[in-house]
């Protein structure tokens, strides 16, 4: 038991109810808490891995637009699921969530599993996304932890040396049983708003009251970036673009579509862009070209919007109006 180490039955209830609390007055207003729909929050808590709530906004509601509900995204080809994936990265999640789709609507009559247990044997849902779904759409008490809920739990508990396994053990005994899905969401709330990495706000905590650190705690160090320099073609006629489809089975966005890579050859850049991914920053160099290249092929861009670009090909053709 970690609990006896840290907080007392009366300490736990004195958590939870200062917790709920604050949440109910400073929850953001965010589209996946209006709804009890599972598939809605599902699509939310899939987005939401690796993503920030800010970058994900757009994408979900240009997402449920195209795709609002199972069914549609169990029918709809995988390239439209990419394509409307596209800008959020880490495309597996998106190919497991047109798998998983097909599972519940062709195998289960559309209807999602109602317990944590059932929702894991879904693709790409694992032990978080699972009881996540679980506590906000069926209200089932099952602990959630990511990121910022270990950072919270440890912070408040000073205990930086909890393994994984005592995490959500501990995230289990101060759950709230009465509002599960609530807690969950405002221990994550909390971790991406007030107990933040780098600099805690404990002035506006709600319960450094229990809290065993206040803001004392150092945090983990940063991760390494890595820079790199990319020179990137445009190859453009009438109404068309020329566009690479990335190998079916490289590891990163497999089978998308991005512009040709070129040597620069000491001329000026059209435009400059910085874009990230994972743990690479990359200054991007755009040339206008006419010529195509040598592999690829010429797609119209009427067409762009429902091709599976990769983030940074998006972007660019944004820039140029070509979508
Ligand atoms: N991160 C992932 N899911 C979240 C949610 N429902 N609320 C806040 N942050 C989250």
């Amino acid at each position: 038991m970690i609990s006896g180490l840290t907080f007392n039955s009366r300490q736990r209830n004195a958590f939870r109810k200062s917790l709920l609390n604050w949440y109910d007055v400073n929850r953001r207003d965010l589209p996946w808490r209006q709804t009890k729909d599972p598939y809605r929050i599902w699509i939310s808590e899939i987005m939401l891995q690796q993503t920030r709530v800010g970058a994900v906004l757009d994408h979900y509601r240009r997402f449920l637009d195209r795709f609002p509900d199972v069914e549609t995204l169990a029918k709809a080809r995988e390239q439209s699921v990419l394509a409307a994936w596209s800008g959020l990265g880490y495309y597996r999640r998106a190919r497991n969530l047109h798998a998983a789709a097909k599972v519940v609507s062709f195998e289960r009559g559309g209807e999602f599993p109602r317990t944590a247990e059932g929702l894991r044997e879904l693709p790409g849902v694992g032990r978080y996304t699972s009881a996540a779904i679980a506590s906000i759409a069926f209200d089932e008490p099952n602990a959630v932890v990511d990121g910022n809920v270990e950072r919270v739990l440890s912070r408040v508990t000073g205990r930086v040396e909890l393994s994984e396994r005592e995490t959500w053990t501990l995230a289990e005994e101060m759950l709230s049983r009465e509002r599960p899905g609530d807690f969950n969401q405002a221990m994550m709330e909390l971790g991406a708003t007030v107990c933040l990495p780098g600099e805690p706000k404990c002035l506006n905590c709600p319960v450094i009251a229990l809290c065993k650190t206040r803001g004392s705690q150092p945090t983990r160090k940063k991760e390494q970036r890595v820079s790199r320099e990319i020179s990137l073609a445009l190859p453009r006629k009438e109404g068309a673009v020329w566009l690479v489809q990335r190998d079916k089975s490289a590891s990163l966005m497999p089978g998308m579509w991005e512009l040709p890579e070129i040597s620069a050859n000491g001329r000026s850049p059209e435009a400059r862009f910085k874009h990230s991914i994972l743990n690479t920053d990359y200054n991007v160099s755009i040339y206008l070209v006419e010529e195509p290249g040598v592999n690829g092929c010429w797609i119209a861009t009427r067409r762009l919007s429902r091709t599976a670009l990769t983030g940074l090909a998006r972007k660019v053709l944004r820039h140029f109006s070509l979508i």
